[in-house]
């Protein structure tokens, strides 16, 4: 059945007006004064926001790590993302040195079938460059449409590739249209400084990011960037936290590189001394990058105002505190790395970011979707609210105030990194191609009610 929702204000990274929306199809199909349709349920956004649905391009659900698996899986985790204004998520989509890719994909795909809520894509893990990878991705990106590869320069051992790798990565993604990713941490280092904090008796929380120093996040950034360059190719760092590493992104894009960046709310609004809360509750605020001194917060705000970071990813890899983040008790290295986030994304960049005045309304839809679905190739189609754009829209409260609580949050897991923060602005519907996922804070979609998105290729005229 067709839809108008009126009354709202408009909102998308160019402007901001009050305007009826029709909706039928899954489509947005027009927008204008006074729409009638015949038989169109009518909904009423007046004193709120319409945003395009959010656009989070960095998640890790149900992914196995650091020897257990997150706690949330693909109808948990979209399940959160709805509930918090989310209405695509572009996961990882990790492989294994000497198997096939497309087997990883696959597993990938079981994964969420049956199970997301609202639509979702992959990006794909390069661990290796050989024969076999230079045969297969073409069609990988012909075929599931994935125009993103990941490169670890950290986790050693685990996940990490070498810079040939990344090289040979970053030349394949230029030739192909692809987007190429990076976690930028100097591993090799952080290896060693583990080893040694360990020797020396250094185990508690804390200890995870005195081993991780900002200096290696920058070494890393600056590395990946200027092979970026010699490729000739285009990079997008993710979960940026501290100076250094926005300086060499700033660097590389003042000398005509494509090359851009991501942050996370932990990054923005928590800083290292969560790291050293008593009862191993440390634990809880593990990352990888670690959270940094509290000055470095300023620096990713400005960075995100003035366009030399564009995106806020929410990183959401959880684990429970119970039975997961304790599997490091006595020895920091073994604490699973990630937090739930994927929830509370937009509403804390909207409530800390717009409320108070750090970033404009249209800058909050930029960093929020819109910016993600152009780079990952998902434009106009998601991330805006366009005539012909899916209708993927948030009706948004800015006048609500919530408590940020792991007793009232929807993801599956034990507690919260932002419990009993005071948030401005709540999502009171969600709509995903035009069907109700949130409907008045109550959850009213279905799981595999979520399609699988096959992305265009990068381009880089954005
Ligand atoms: O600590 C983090 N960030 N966990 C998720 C995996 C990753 O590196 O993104
Ligand atoms: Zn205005
Ligand atoms: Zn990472
Ligand atoms: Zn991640």
């Amino acid at each position: 059945m067709a839809k108008i929702i009126k009354n709202g204000t408009i909102v998308t990274a160019a402007d901001h007006y009050k305007a009826d929306l029709l909706i039928n199809d899954g489509i947005i199909q027009a927008i204008g004064m006074n729409l009638q349709a015949e038989a169109a349920e009518v909904i009423d956004a007046e004193g709120c926001f319409v945003f395009p649905g959010g656009v989070d391009p960095h998640t890790h659900l149900d992914m196995p790590f650091g020897g257990t698996i997150t706690a949330d899986d693909y109808e948990t985790g979209t399940i959160a993302a709805a509930f918090g204004g989310t209405t695509t998520v572009i996961d990882f989509c990790l492989t294994n040195k000497g198997l096939p890719l497309c087997s990883s994909i696959q597993t990938w795909h079981a994964k969420a079938q049956g199970k997301a809520v609202i639509d979702y894509s992959f990006h794909l893990m390069i661990g290796e460059v050989n024969n076999a990878v230079l045969t297969e991705l073409p069609q990988i990106i012909a075929e599931e449409g994935i125009t993103s590869l990941k490169v670890f320069m950290a986790y050693k051992n685990v996940l990490q590739a070498d810079d040939g790798t990344l090289y040979r990565t970053l030349l394949m993604a230029k030739e192909q249209g692809a987007l190429v990713m990076v976690h930028a941490e100097n591993g090799d280092v952080i290896d060693y400084l583990i080893a040694q904090a360990l020797a020396e008796g250094n185990t508690d929380p804390i200890f995870h990011a005195r081993t991780r120093p900002s200096v290696l996040e920058g070494e890393a950034t600056g590395r990946a960037a200027k092979l970026s360059a010699l490729a000739d190719s285009q990079l997008y760092v993710v979960h940026v936290t501290c100076a250094e590493a926005v300086q060499q992104i700033a660097d590389s894009r003042n000398q005509g590189h494509e090359i851009w960046g991501e942050t996370c709310p932990q990054y923005l609004l928590l800083d290292e001394t969560y790291l050293q809360r008593p009862d191993f509750e440390g634990a809880k605020y593990v990352w990888s990058p670690p959270l940094r001194e509290a000055w470095h917060q300023e620096v990713l705000w400005n960075a995100l105002k003035n366009g030399q970071l564009q995106t806020v990813g929410s990183d959401q890899c959880s684990f429970n505190f119970k039975g997961q983040k304790e599997l490091g008790r006595g020895d920091f290295s073994k604490i699973p790395n990630g937090g739930p986030i994927i929830e509370d994304r937009f509403s804390l960049i909207y409530s800390e970011g717009v409320t108070k005045g750090r970033l404009s309304l249209n800058q909050f839809v930029d960093v929020i979707a819109t910016r993600a679905a152009k780079l990952f190739g998902l434009f106009p189609q998601k991330g805006t609210i366009a005539v012909g754009s899916d209708a993927d829209l948030v009706i948004f409260d800015p006048a609500a105030e919530r408590v940020i609580s792991a007793a009232t949050h929807h993801m599956n897991v034990d507690y919260n990194p932002f419990e009993g923060m005071r948030v401005t602005g709540e999502p009171v519907s969600v709509l995903s191609r035009g069907e109700f996922v949130i409907r008045d804070k109550q959850f009213v979609g279905s799981a595999g009610s979520g399609r699988y998105l096959k992305r265009k290729k990068y381009k880089s005229d954005l």
